[in-house]
């Protein structure tokens, strides 16, 4: 039976453009998302935008545009930026739309229900910029009389009339499927920084506002607002069809996985989960919190003008290689800085040399001193036992890595093939073959050909555009290009298109 695949990233605010930040979230799980398709599953990813709020609001008013003009603007580009990644996501949810205020709400009325909300008032600090409630004792006070939230941004005093999420009941609850779960949060960092924050105890959430109007109007309470983080979460849910239980993809229910960044994790490990219980609703299997990106050792910011386009990095290096080098330059889950430098030397050394040359070599030999024609597989060396059987184990391997979200990792491996397969051509020289020994040239290249199809077709989620075309110079038919497909050989004989250089050198003086 097919398995289902479900996998999120965050909803992105609408109060400004998509930039690499966003990109690299929507790659991670474009990439994760494709993987499990090539594998057969049957997958569900879901991306979309975060359009009520307080900060959104300020935005629009600070364009002199009303708030849904203003989203619907700015949720375009997050759909244009998607499509210019090539972010094959399933579904875009925005929370304007009716479908989910009506997720929402029945989220809402759920939770209310099972009685785990009581009208209060809130007096405190609140953080607009992390549209987050900042507790008394994580405000830090400045020489100036300013005072900040942990992440940096100004916290204002509030106060006002507001609902509020029995959260404190859930402490033990929420350690104990923790406890039960050791795989719900990734990776270890976050995990012990949640585990350690519940222990402490947890406060009831203020879950409504009063103070404005851009948001999803409490059931019957028109006065107030939802607090956004309840309105956002409540997505995931929208993507599934809730509260219709038959909807066509209510089965996609709970996630596999929701992909969120380090700034979030909270949100989505204690909040988002407490909600769910509180509404007798099955939990997501896992969160994952990845690291995040600085710019030449800088935090990007609209002041130092040093946000990164993700379409200007990909109309001057190749959308491919800016997909590879997000995916390889960091660990999955750590921090990274994105620098000219090493995307140039990724380029150069990694794609151009070990890969471009590998295939380029391999085929352009069959070319000429094959006609063009694959031929069958020879007698097999051990030599090329060994290169083939680490080819054939690459399939089990990522998949392990890909299923624990190590998502370089699992690259690293198809580059340990890759070098492998550099030294193997080195050493069998199949050029020099052509004059002493016409049938190991050819049994050399066959070889060669097997691992770099394999190499080609598990590159497919990380280097989509790429790929086929490397698979089209390998011959290699659209319904050959599933994980499963490596296991069948393919037949010599098949005349294989003129070879073409698909990873270009990138040269900083001819760009001056
Ligand atoms: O938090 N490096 O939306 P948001 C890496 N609407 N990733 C980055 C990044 C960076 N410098 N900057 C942003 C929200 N991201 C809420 C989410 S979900 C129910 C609601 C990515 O627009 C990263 O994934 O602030 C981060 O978590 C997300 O964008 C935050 O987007
Ligand atoms: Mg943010």
């Amino acid at each position: 039976m097919m398995r289902r695949f479900t996998i999120t990233t965050p909803i992105f605010y609408v109060n400004g453009a998509p930039h690499i930040g966003h990109a690299y979230t929507s790659i991670a799980c474009d990439v994760v998302a494709r993987f499990h398709r090539l594998n057969g599953d049957d997958v569900l990813f879901v991306t979309g935008t975060d359009e009520h709020g307080q900060k959104v609001e300020q935005s629009a008013i600070a364009q002199g545009l009303a708030p849904q003009e203003f989203a619907d603007k700015v949720s375009a580009q997050f759909r244009q930026m998607q499509k210019e990644m090539a972010v094959s996501s399933d579904d875009f949810v925005r929370t304007t739309e009716e479908r989910h205020k009506k997720a929402a709400r029945a989220l809402w009325e759920k939770v209310a229900e099972n009685g785990h909300i009581y009208l209060g008032a809130y007096e405190g600090w609140y953080s607009t910029r992390d549209e987050a409630f900042i507790g008394e004792d994580e405000v830090k006070l400045h020489a100036d009389g300013t005072r900040t939230a942990p992440s940096g941004a100004p916290v204002e005093w509030v106060r006002e009339p507001s609902y509020f999420f029995k959260l404190s009941e859930f402490q033990d609850r929420l350690l104990k499927f923790y406890e039960e779960n050791p795989d719900f949060i990734g990776p270890m960092g976050p995990k012990r920084e949640i585990e350690a924050f519940v222990r402490q105890g947890l406060r009831d959430l203020s879950v409504s506002r009063t103070s404005f109007k851009w948001g999803i109007e409490v059931p019957n309470d028109p006065d107030h607002v939802m607090y956004v983080w309840f309105d956002a979460l409540a997505n995931y849910l929208t993507a599934v069809g809730y509260p219709d239980l038959d909807a066509e993809k209510a089965h996609y229910w709970p996630a596999d996985v929701h992909v969120v960044g380090k700034e979030i994790v909270r949100f989505h490990c204690i909040y988002w989960p407490a909600f769910l219980m509180a509404a007798n609703l099955p939990l997501p299997k896992k969160v994952f919190a990845h690291g995040w990106w600085t710019v030449e050792g800088e935090k990007m910011s609209k002041s130092l003008g040093n946000v990164l386009d993700p379409k200007a990095l990909s109309d001057e290096f190749g959308l491919d290689q800016l997909r590879f080098f997000l995916m390889r330059e960091v660990p999955f889950g750590g921090d990274s800085n994105f620098s000219r430098r090493s995307m140039m030397t990724r380029m150069n050394v990694e794609l151009a040399n070990d890969l471009g040359n590998l295939a380029q070599r391999t085929l352009s030999l069959i070319a000429k001193n094959l006609d063009g024609i694959l031929p069958d597989r020879g007698e097999l060396t051990s030599e090329d036992q060994a290169i083939l059987r680490q080819a054939d184990l690459l399939p089990d391997l990522m998949s392990g890595q890909i299923e624990r979200l190590a998502i370089s990792d699992a690259l690293e491996e198809v580059w340990k093939l890759i070098r492998a397969a550099n030294a193997y051509i080195d050493h069998q020289a199949p050029w020099a073959l052509k004059k002493t020994d016409q049938k190991r040239m050819s049994d050399v290249l066959r070889v060669l050909y097997d691992v770099i199809r394999s190499i080609a077709t598990m590159l497919q989620p990380y280097m989509p555009d790429t790929m086929s075309k490397m698979l089209d110079q390998l011959a290699i038919l659209e319904n050959e290009r599933e994980f499963a497909s490596l296991k069948v050989i393919i037949p010599g004989g098949r005349h294989l298109p003129k070879p073409q250089g698909l990873f270009p050198r990138f040269i900083e003086e001819e760009k001056a």
